[in-house]
């Protein structure tokens, strides 16, 4: 079984480089996803309870844990408070729900998953009437912050950090806490490398997980036409090369250029090929080959739904 090669967080905790994403993963199919996935040797799983799949992962996890086939503390859990838990309050009560869903005493990570606040109470998405739109609420993000440290200190979670955080924001959350942010979590791929805002993370010792690091060719915030990355002529050259897979050859990149990955699956096969990407490396040229396929290209950009949030996060250059 593949080990997977971990990242020491500030925490002090380890995550290893290449986990589950579990994003678009339907409720009926997310259970056997897991389960293949941790008979294959996947210890780092990444939810949020916005997925509306956490119930269904956590009874996978419970039973694995309760007949011993994987033990607590070798796996590694990361959720993420959702938009409407924002106020200090809210977000308490949101790390307590999370911990509910997954079944778990704690989470290894938790991270703010967007910036952006929105109303509290009711729905997961509080659409406005027609549809385009959210209702926003006027919660800082330093308060959910706060509300975090205080899980960490209450042994509700060991690790905590941002996700979808401009650098601004990040040096705000740096600026105001007591605790610093150990992960970002952003979009991240080959056509949208973000180099910009991971060194501005490496210099601050804050590690960077890349969500949809395939191109999330599923998506609904693709547009049709819109290009896949596992055709691209590079990566395809670099492939045949190395025979391995497209999808092998970004993971790869993304772990040599220092990165972690969850990329999303729920086949078997996938699952497995996905993490088979070990017993090769990308020379100088084939990295400098991959940086020069970038095309800045954001898939998930919420600019139409929350562009005028006051906590949008995409108005800068990073
Ligand atoms: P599936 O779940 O059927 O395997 P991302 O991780 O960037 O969000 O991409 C996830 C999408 O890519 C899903 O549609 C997933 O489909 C597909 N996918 C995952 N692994 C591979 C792979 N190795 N080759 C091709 N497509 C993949």
């Amino acid at each position: 079984m593949t080990v997977v090669p971990t990242v020491t967080l500030k925490s002090g905790e380890k995550i290893p480089v290449i986990g589950l994403g579990t994003w678009l993963s339907k409720p009926g199919e997310v259970a056997q996803a897991l389960k293949i996935a941790l008979k294959n040797g996947y210890r780092h799983i990444d939810c949020a309870h916005a997925y509306m799949n956490q119930d269904e992962i956590g009874q996978v996890l419970e039973e694995v844990i309760a007949q011993g086939s994987v033990k607590r503390e070798e796996l590694f859990i990361t959720s993420k408070i959702w938009n409407t838990f924002h106020s200090y309050e809210k977000a308490k009560e949101g790390v307590d729900i999370i911990l509910q869903q997954l079944k778990l005493k704690y989470i290894d990570l938790l991270l703010i998953h967007w910036p952006m606040g929105y109303q509290e109470g009711g729905e997961i998405f509080p659409r406005t009437a027609d549809g385009n739109h959210m209702h926003y609420s006027d919660a800082d993000y330093l308060d959910t912050w706060k509300a975090l440290e205080e899980a960490v200190q209450a042994g509700k979670v060991k690790t905590i950090g941002l996700s979808n955080f401009n650098s601004q924001q990040i040096q705000r959350v740096i600026d105001h806490s007591h605790i610093q942010p150990a992960m970002l979590q952003i979009e991240s791929h080959p056509y949208f490398q973000q180099t910009k805002l991971i060194n501005f993370c490496k210099e601050k010792g804050i590690e960077v997980t890349a969500y949809s690091p395939l191109g999330n060719m599923a998506t609904p915030f693709r547009k049709e036409g819109q290009a896949n990355l596992l055709e691209d002529p590079v990566i395809l050259e670099i492939a045949k090369h190395h025979n391995k897979s497209p999808a092998q050859v970004i993971i790869h990149w993304s772990i040599q250029r220092g990165v972690i990955v969850i990329p999303k699956s729920t086949s078997e096969h996938r699952l497995k090929e996905n993490f088979d990407v070990f017993d090769f490396e990308l020379s100088k040229d084939e990295m400098a080959k991959m940086a020069g396929i970038d095309r800045n290209w954001r898939i998930l950009d919420l600019t139409a739904r929350d562009g005028d949030h006051p906590h949008f996060p995409f108005n800068i250059e990073f």
